[in-house]
């Protein structure tokens, strides 16, 4: 199963946060919601689902939504996981072939650690934060990576799409 991660930094690095006063820029949303259609599925952290359930309803997701938590029950219109494995098993058995990172900065981190990552979409929002979240990962190894494509968004957006060398 490839996994892609779909990570939105600040200029200084930050991971940027859907409730934070800027937010996510509409235009990294509508490519975001493209991908989750073109790889048939997301993989959420269990906070994260949580700030994207105060805006949207799971069913309007065009995929199949994985949660990871080791605390949630069951869920309407989501899969909960208890780890990366987990996420990516449940995924090949309904017969998908890629597995769509979605963040936040400890879920990539637990995908990062269980070695999964093959390519990265990122985008650099023009701003400055000063202090947030950072992506970590125990495993503090470089991942090289590969340029496959760069775009500008609207809002001021840089889209680098990354992937690691065959
Ligand atoms: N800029 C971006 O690209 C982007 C993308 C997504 C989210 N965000 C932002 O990131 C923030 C949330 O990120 P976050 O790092 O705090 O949380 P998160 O990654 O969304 O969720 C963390 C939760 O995931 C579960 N989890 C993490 N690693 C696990 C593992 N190895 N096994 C099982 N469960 C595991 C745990 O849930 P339990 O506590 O239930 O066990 C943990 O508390 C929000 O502000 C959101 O807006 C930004």
């Amino acid at each position: 199963l490839k996994t892609i991660h779909y990570v939105t930094l600040t200029a200084d690095g930050y991971v940027v946060e859907a409730d934070a006063a800027a937010g996510v820029p509409p235009a990294i949303l509508q490519h975001l919601m493209g991908l989750v259609a073109a790889c048939g599925d997301i993989v959420v952290g269990r906070r994260t689902y949580e700030v994207l359930l105060a805006q949207t309803p799971m069913a309007a997701i065009p995929g199949t939504v994985i949660v990871l938590s080791r605390t949630l029950g069951a869920a309407q219109d989501v899969t909960i996981v208890r780890s990366p494995a987990e996420a990516l098993r449940v995924l090949a058995d309904r017969g998908l072939t890629s597995a769509l990172i979605g963040g936040g900065p400890a879920t990539y981190g637990a995908f990062l650690d269980y070695g999964a990552i093959d390519e990265l979409h990122l985008n650099v929002a023009p701003v400055l934060a000063g202090s947030g979240l950072r992506i970590a990962s125990l495993q503090a190894q470089p991942v090289g990576f590969d340029l496959v494509s760069v775009d500008r968004l609207e809002g001021g957006v840089i889209q680098a799409h990354y992937r690691r060398p065959s």
